[in-house]
Order: structure tokens, then sequence, then C-alpha cells
């Protein structure tokens, strides 16, 4: 036999960790900006999947049990689109203590100022209507995050566009540990630091398209802004929604623009037949086709997409405990990758007084 195990620390796979907060039901954005790069990628990487429930916490603490409820609904969405628990660790992010751990060391390693100028941080204060009234823990969810990435040693984060900054940061402080706690050199590369360090520097991977309209034309889908179509509509709600797209086209017989129309955005993404998509593109700029036509044509290939998600999902509410069972052995692998890396954390900074084991 080889030795080739008794190295129990080198990764077979390269690592991805990723996940959503639990706020209610994924759309099509979540899949083109990240879920459809998970189901791709979860045969080449070593996937772990994280529902960030401490995240949800952040902004609606009253709401827990709500909370409990949406970290099974997007089990079940994940499931739903493909992303297959046997090959990927879907687990929670309250479960896996040694991240909360992480989160106290890295809360030393960003200044403060630096987290609370990360711009999702900011859009979403504005967004939400936080104002100054936001809770102690709502910026520390960045730093949590930072916890969620690092605690895995991720390779790659498949990540819609507006996470980006949340990479960053992330980064900067796999730098900074790396450089204090095992001796990295300040001008070291990311391979110097994969080498060398605890933490390799995660690479963010943004979907084909970064970021999805709303169907209302505004710059983005969002579950509560009332744009989106939700990986859980029916074949009517999506007729429905498709139909009600703005693409701020006065008549059929108008020239229509295609550029920041989400209407062709959303062909592009969905419509398979590339060659189809041109022609009908050219008729529309000529003012030969109706937006009826075009709508009609994209809520078929919307519900082609979604009919298999429909079928899988009714099949996983039928059986609750399956997606425990699912939780449950992801949590636990989840639990094995993450106290190794604390470990290995806590040896680099002198704080291993003693190993502990999760029961
Ligand atoms: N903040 C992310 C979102 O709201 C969810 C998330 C939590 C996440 N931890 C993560 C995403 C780690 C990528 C990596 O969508």
């Amino acid at each position: 036999m080889t030795s080739d195990s008794s190295t129990s620390l080198s990764q077979a796979r390269p690592r991805i960790l990723t996940g959503d907060t639990p706020t209610g039901r994924l759309h099509l954005g979540h899949w083109v900006g990240s879920l459809e790069n998970r189901v791709r990628l979860q045969d080449e990487y070593e996937s772990f999947f994280i529902i960030a429930n401490h995240h949800a916490l952040t902004t609606r603490v009253e709401k827990s049990r709500e909370i409990r409820e949406d970290t099974l609904g997007l089990v079940i969405d994940w499931l739903s689109v493909g992303i297959d628990p046997k090959k990927s660790a879907i687990f929670i992010q309250s479960e896996v203590p040694a991240i909360a751990e992480l989160s106290w060391y890295f809360a030393m390693l960003v200044p403060f100022n630096r987290v609370m100028r990360n711009p999702t941080l900011k859009t979403e204060i504005e967004s939400k209507g936080l104002g100054d009234h936001y809770s102690f823990g709502f910026p520390m969810y960045a730093v949590g995050q930072i916890a969620d990435i690092l605690a895995f040693r991720a390779d790659l984060v498949p990540v819609g566009e507006d996470q980006v900054p949340h990479l960053e940061l992330s980064r900067e402080a796999a730098r900074r540990f790396n450089q204090l706690f095992c001796g990295v050199d300040s001008h070291a590369d990311d391979a110097e630091h994969a080498a060398k360090g605890v933490f390799p520097i995660p690479e963010p991977k943004v979907g084909r398209i970064a970021r999805l309209m709303g169907i209302d034309g505004a710059p983005k889908m969002g579950k509560s802004l009332g744009n989106a179509i939700l990986l859980s509509d029916t074949a009517k709600q999506v007729q429905k929604k498709c139909n009600k797209i703005f693409t701020g086209r006065q008549s059929a017989t108008d020239p229509g623009k295609i550029e920041g129309n989400p209407l062709w955005q959303y062909h592009d993404a969905f419509n398979p037949n590339a060659d189809e998509v041109a022609d009908m593109k050219a008729q529309y700029q000529a003012g030969t086709i109706g937006d009826g036509d075009c709508k009609k044509r994209l809520a078929q290939c919307i519900n082609e997409f979604l009919e298999p998600v429909r079928e899988r999902r009714i099949a996983l509410e039928a059986d609750p405990d399956h997606v425990m069972d699912v939780l449950r052995d992801g949590t636990k692998r989840a639990n094995e990758a993450a106290e190794e890396t604390l470990w290995l954390a806590k040896q680099a900074m002198g704080y291993d007084f003693f190993p502990r084991e999760l029961r």
C-alpha cells in the first residue's frame, strides 16, 4: 500500500465552500449566479454547502423558528436543483462550533473599519432600511463569513457577484493569519500561502451571468424585491411572471432593445437554442415580433428547465426524514473538516492546550 492515506492533512481534491442564508425560497438568479456552478463542480471538488442560519439571525432574531423552517426549505431547494448529498456535504452553520470559534480569531485580524467599508454590508444596511439600528451581530456576520470559508480551507467559492467583497475580506484574513502564525512572507503569492500556511487563499467563482435582472427591469432579481421567478414556482406562475416582464417597449411594431432588457437576458440564460434566440432578437429589433410571443417562448424554456426540479421537490417534500438525514450526515462531515482546521489554526497560534473531539 502506498502511504498516501497516512498524510491525513493532504486534501485529495480541492475544496469548495459556499452557501446561502435561509431567508425563504431561492430563485433563478441564485441558479445562474451560483447553484449551477455548485451542481457542475461537485464531482471535481470536495464540496461543502453551508446553510447560514446564524447569518439569518442578524436581521431576524425574533424569527428564529421561522428561520428553522427556511433552513429545511433551503435543503429542499438545493436537492431539487441537483445538489447530490452523496457527493456534497450540506450542513447547518449553527451546528458547526468550530466556525464560531474561528470567527473570534479572524475578528482580530481584520480592522473594524475595513469590515464596515464592505460595500455589500453597506448596500444591505440601505436596502433593508437598517439605518443605525442594526445589532452588533449584523456586521459581525461579515467576519463569520470569513470563518465559514476558511474553516474548510476552501480553494474555490462559487457565489453571485454581490458576495465578492466578502471573498476579498476572506483572502485578506487568510493572508494575515499565514503571515502572523505560519511564517509566510508578506510578499508571498497564493501558491506559497497554500504550501506553507494553514489557509489557502480562496478564489471567488462568479456564475455565467453575474447578476440576473428582476422581472420589473430592476438590476437585480431579489425575493424581497418581489421581482423574482422562484425555483418553486408552478408552471402557471412562471407563465404569469414571464408575461409581466418589463421590457419598456410601447408597441409590438416598435424596434425593441436587447441590452438591459430582462426578456433577452433570460432567453440567453434559459433558452438552450442559441440560433432561435439570435433570430428572435433580430426580429425584435426590427419590430416584426411582439413581446407576447417572445415571453411565451421564454416561459416554455424556463418551465422545461424547472420541470425535473419540481418532480424532485415533490418527492423531497413527501420525505422529511430523508431531508433530516441529509443534514445530519452533511453536518457530521462538516464538523470533521472544520475541527481539523481549528486544531491546525490553534497549533499555529500556540493555543493548542488540549485536543478535543466533538461527540
Ligand atoms: N452571505 C451569503 C448570502 O447571503 C451566504 C453565505 C454565508 C456564504 N456564508 C457563506 C456564501 C460563505 C459563500 C461563502 O448569500
